[in-house]
């Protein structure tokens, strides 16, 4: 048996199981819509450490260096037909994990960059809420190809790790918990400046992660980029279109759905707004010169697609709600503080205040956690 030699850096190790951290967190947080500062905040340190990941692998230790990865087809070809006969312990990365950490660190940077660029055109946040909403289905297209290869080569990965640690008996995966394998080779040196840079790209990535989700108000990540407040922008809207029940945003219905709400013969649902709201003209025109068709923000564009040609003047009596909320049991609308379905508020926290509403204000307080679990799953 040689001696064990230093061979994973602890840069390496330590970006190596954040980011384990950081995929399994985002995997698992992407079921739940609440979970969605956590998935935005583990996703934003995901992308730091792969930025960093690509530098290292160019300016990083040896091992860590691309070039001193093995990407022979040949070798490859070799490693898994003889998988089981060979032990052969590799110094560095094996033919299969040169591959998997390679095409990991690609399309998890892929996976990355699609998210943001989905959190500025679908979610208007971030530092690209500036492009329109048109780009989603790519960006969305993108972010789960690149998604599902990047599960699939982790799992292929963690397979062959497992493989290798207790079949070849190399120490793989305990070697990239303390840096050292039993073979004989030339150990990793790493220089001051490699230490630094290493040492501040992952505390940077992590800084930037938690101050997203600490202090989402304030991250860059995180602002909507067209957000309203209603109690600023016409503090009279505000009030008097929320005496009855919570604000809904113009932006929530098309122009005609608010003409039939607002001036249908049944008078909004009985109530005749013109006798009850004062400022009732004012307001009405505010509503209709804000209508979802000038809007770009997730519900507007989902409520005019899915009105076209269609005569409603419900939310709630759309194509649009009732796919999003189809999960939802119908026991859900008798519980006493639910009620209705137009209590948007009772399961969206803020609602009406902004014209937006946010992933991660969704409450499923009234539902048991089998319920909760259920209707996101
Ligand atoms: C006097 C009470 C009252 C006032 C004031 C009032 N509404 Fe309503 N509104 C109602 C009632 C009652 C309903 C029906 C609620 C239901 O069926 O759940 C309703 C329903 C609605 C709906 C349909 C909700 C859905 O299910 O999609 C919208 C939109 C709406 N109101 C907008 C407004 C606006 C905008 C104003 C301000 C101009 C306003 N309301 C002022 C009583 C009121
Ligand atoms: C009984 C609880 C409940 C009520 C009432 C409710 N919602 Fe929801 N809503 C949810 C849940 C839960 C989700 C997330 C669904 C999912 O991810 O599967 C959601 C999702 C949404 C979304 C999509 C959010 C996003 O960014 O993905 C919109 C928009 C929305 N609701 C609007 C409304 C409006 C408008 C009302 C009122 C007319 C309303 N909801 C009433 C529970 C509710």
């Amino acid at each position: 048996m040689s001696n064990p030699v230093y061979i994973w850096s602890k840069v390496t190790r330590y970006f190596h199981w954040i980011l384990v951290v950081c995929i399994a967190v985002t995997f698992a947080s992407s079921y739940f819509e609440n979970a969605f500062l956590i998935h935005i905040s583990f996703g934003i340190i995901a992308g730091g450490l792969l930025t960093f990941r690509l530098f290292w692998g160019f300016v990083g230790p040896f091992y860590a260096q691309f070039k001193n990865f093995n990407f022979s087809f040949k070798d490859l070809f070799y490693y898994f037909t003889n998988l089981f006969k060979d032990k052969k312990i590799y110094v560095g990365h094996n033919p299969a994990a040169s591959w998997a950490t390679i095409l990991l660190i690609v399309f998890a940077f892929f996976c990355t960059v699609s998210g943001v660029i989905l959190l500025g055109s679908q979610e208007d946040r971030g530092i690209f809420a500036f492009f329109p909403s048109s780009m989603t289905p790519l960006a969305l297209q993108v972010h789960i190809i690149s998604k599902n290869i990047v599960g699939i080569i982790a799992i292929v990965h963690i397979i062959g790790a497992l493989l290798e640690h207790f079949w070849h008996k190399s120490d793989t995966v305990t070697s990239m918990i303390h840096g050292y394998k039993n073979i004989d080779a030339k150990p990793t040196q790493v220089t001051k400046w490699q230490n630094y840079l290493g040492v501040s790209a992952i505390v940077f990535s992590l800084f930037v992660g938690l101050f997203s989700y600490f202090l989402p108000q304030v991250s860059i990540m995180t602002k909507n980029y067209h957000e309203v407040e209603y109690a600023k922008e016409n503090p009279t809207f505000a009030k008097e279109c929320s005496e009855c029940h919570n604000l809904y945003s113009p932006t929530f219905m098309t122009k005609a759905m608010w003409e039939i709400a607002l001036d249908d013969e049944k008078k909004h649902f009985k109530k005749d707004l013109e006798e009850d709201v004062p400022h009732f003209k004012s307001i009405k025109e505010y509503i209709l010169k804000n209508s979802a068709e000038t809007s770009d923000t997730e519900i507007s564009v989902g409520i005019i697609k899915s009105t076209k040609g269609k005569v409603k003047y419900r939310v709630t009596k759309t194509r649009y709600w009732r796919d999003i909320h189809k999960q939802i049991p119908r026991s859900a609308y008798k519980h006493p503080f639910i009620k209705s379905k137009s209590n948007c508020k009772a399961c969206h926290k803020h609602f009406g205040r902004t014209n937006y509403i946010n992933d991660e204000d969704i409450s499923l307080e009234y539902f048991s956690n089998k319920e909760a679990i259920k209707i996101y799953l």
